[in-house]
């Protein structure tokens, strides 16, 4: 019973590590999550015994394959970047989006724009809760939610409109919901500002 509801669990987390990373996939390659058939419902590696085995279940399998996938499970975990790591991905595609519009490439601006989002998304997943120094939590989903409807929308608008003056005034309102998240999270030294060639980072390094 209590092999089973472990099982259960491990393969539950597997799947989810599973379905993470195919999502992670989808999300680096196109702005528009493409499913992807052949690893999603795939079972985790260790899950799934030979045929032989399997035609003749042994008392101690179970808690092998427990054990197994606990490990494999762990190896995935350590795979995942952190969040910085997946902020600086969406500082690269955000710098990006704004030379991208300057020499009004839309198509190239609506593709960063994409970029822009779907890293934003997977940051907060990541690490959805955040403790503050109060010891009180932050929850970053609410705050995701409010720049995918604001900025991004605006964002997005503009890019439809091929319309540069939109564009920028939409852009200083996204850096603004950027920033007002990293204060939130009490980092108030992430500051941004318009980037000053392609490939520059978009954190202000002066004090
Ligand atoms: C929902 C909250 C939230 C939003 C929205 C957000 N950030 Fe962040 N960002 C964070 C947090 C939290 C960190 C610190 C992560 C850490 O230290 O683990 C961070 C860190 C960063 C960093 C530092 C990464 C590094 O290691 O150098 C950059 C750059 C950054 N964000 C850029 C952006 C940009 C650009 C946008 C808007 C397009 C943005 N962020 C929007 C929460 C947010």
């Amino acid at each position: 019973m209590t092999v089973h509801r472990r099982q259960g669990a491990a393969i539950a987390a597997a799947a989810c590590i599973t379905l993470f990373a195919a999502d992670r996939m989808s999300q680096a390659q196109s702005p528009t999550p493409t499913p992807i058939p052949t690893s999603a419902p795939a079972p985790a590696p260790g899950l799934a015994p030979p045929a032989a085995e399997a035609a003749r279940p042994q008392p101690g399998d179970a808690a092998a394959q427990v054990e197994s996938l606990q490990n494999d499970l762990a190896a995935l975990q350590r795979l995942v970047p952190d969040q910085a790591h997946v902020m600086a991905d969406v500082d690269y595609h955000f710098s990006s989006l704004w030379f991208a519009a300057r020499n009004a490439n839309w198509p190239l601006a609506e593709f960063y724009l994409g970029e822009t989002r779907s890293h934003l998304t997977w940051a907060v997943r990541v690490r959805p809760v955040r403790k503050l120094s109060s010891g009180a939590e932050l929850e970053l989903p609410p705050i995701l939610l409010a720049v995918l409807s604001g900025g991004i929308a605006d964002l997005k608008a503009a890019i439809d409109k091929h319309d540069a003056h939109a564009f920028e005034a939409a852009y200083r309102g996204m850096m603004g919901q950027c920033y007002g998240c990293h204060v939130a999270a009490e980092k108030p030294y992430l500051r941004l500002h318009i980037p000053q060639a392609p490939g520059a980072r978009m954190i202000d390094l002066r004090p």
